[in-house]
């Protein structure tokens, strides 16, 4: 592969684990571009189940998505042609379909390009479940970011009910369970860490101290200064 452009630190993981949060926070804080690599499989599979493409049709999935009209606007919203499906691909529903069309492996490989474009000056977080095994190899620093399957559905319970959305607790435990058995047992990148990542469990931490000790382990690398 060719060498990235700029900078980038991944940041891999389960979902609910509070990537998202903290890539946010980092993206901010360094004035860095942001990638949430998840939003593409989300918008992908929302893309095939309009168009009526079955979510294991890999082929059709994987023409799709080189083609797909996706577009991260300024603030924070995702589009999809000329739809705002920024609140629709947040639901477990788009969660859970999301991670059956990234089983496949030609979608994977359809989505690579897009994904390292990012990885422009003055440099990337890049959230996602394989950014620092697959997408980003050479990245300089590699987040993998985990916590207790209980704490993450309670703080997935939490983000849909303050986004308004419905939400039980024992049907999100029990979702991001069966997501996680599927992310981590395909055969096509799963979800591990890195072997040079930096292991975090956030289930008894603040995100002030998550923060922390990724900033600190940027400062080491060179990547951020002081202050
Ligand atoms: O991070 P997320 O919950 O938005 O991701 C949705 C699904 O997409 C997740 O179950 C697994 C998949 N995914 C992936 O396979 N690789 C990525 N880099 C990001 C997400």
């Amino acid at each position: 592969m060719t060498r990235p452009e700029a900078p980038v630190i991944t940041v891999d993981g389960p979902s609910g684990a509070g990537k998202g949060t903290l890539c946010e926070a980092l993206a901010t804080r360094l004035g860095w571009h942001f990638l949430d690599s998840g939003a593409l499989y989300r918008v992908l599979a929302l893309d095939g189940q309009q168009a009526g493409v079955a979510l294991d049709d890999a082929e059709t999935l994987a023409a799709r998505a080189r083609s797909l009209a996706l577009r991260f606007a300024p603030g924070g919203a995702v589009w999809l042609g000329d739809q705002d499906v920024s609140l629709a691909i947040r639901t477990d529903a788009a969660g859970q379909a999301a991670s059956q069309v990234a089983a496949l492996l030609p979608v994977r490989e359809a989505l690579l390009a897009r994904q390292r474009d990012f990885a422009q000056a003055p440099g990337l977080v890049a959230d996602g479940r394989d950014m620092g095994t697959v997408v980003f190899p050479e990245a300089p620093l590699k987040i993998f970011l985990s916590a207790s399957a209980p704490a993450r559905a309670e703080r997935r319970y939490k983000q849909l009910k303050e986004k308004g959305l419905d939400a039980n607790l024992r049907a999100l435990l029990d979702s991001i369970q069966a997501r996680d058995e599927r992310d981590q047992a395909r055969s096509a990148s799963p979800l591990r860490p890195a072997d040079d990542a930096l292991v975090i469990d956030s289930t008894a931490l603040a995100i002030d101290d998550v923060f922390g000790a990724v900033w600190r382990a940027a400062l080491q690398r060179g990547l951020c200064a002081e202050g």
